[in-house]
């Protein structure tokens, strides 16, 4: 039996510089800390729906803070 793929995202603490994209266009994932820096919303696991929108973010985030990760 196949095992589905979970996809997650992580925002790199280290990375983030709080430009607040991630939030901005998938805030069904991602959230801002009381310092503005972006946050995974949860565990990070991303719905299949969702997925696009992961990636979305990803690539528009200027400090290439996050990962999106297949597990
Ligand atoms: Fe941080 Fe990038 Fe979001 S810098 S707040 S993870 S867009």
């Amino acid at each position: 039996m196949a095992t589905k793929k979970v996809v997650r995202v992580r925002v790199d603490r280290e990375r983030c510089q709080g430009h607040a994209r991630c939030a901005a266009l998938a805030p069904e994932l991602f959230g801002l800390d009381q310092f503005g820096n972006g946050r995974e919303l949860g565990d990070g696991t991303v719905a299949e729906a969702l997925e696009a929108k992961a990636r979305l973010a990803q690539t528009n985030c200027p400090e290439f803070a996050i990962d999106v990760i297949e597990e």
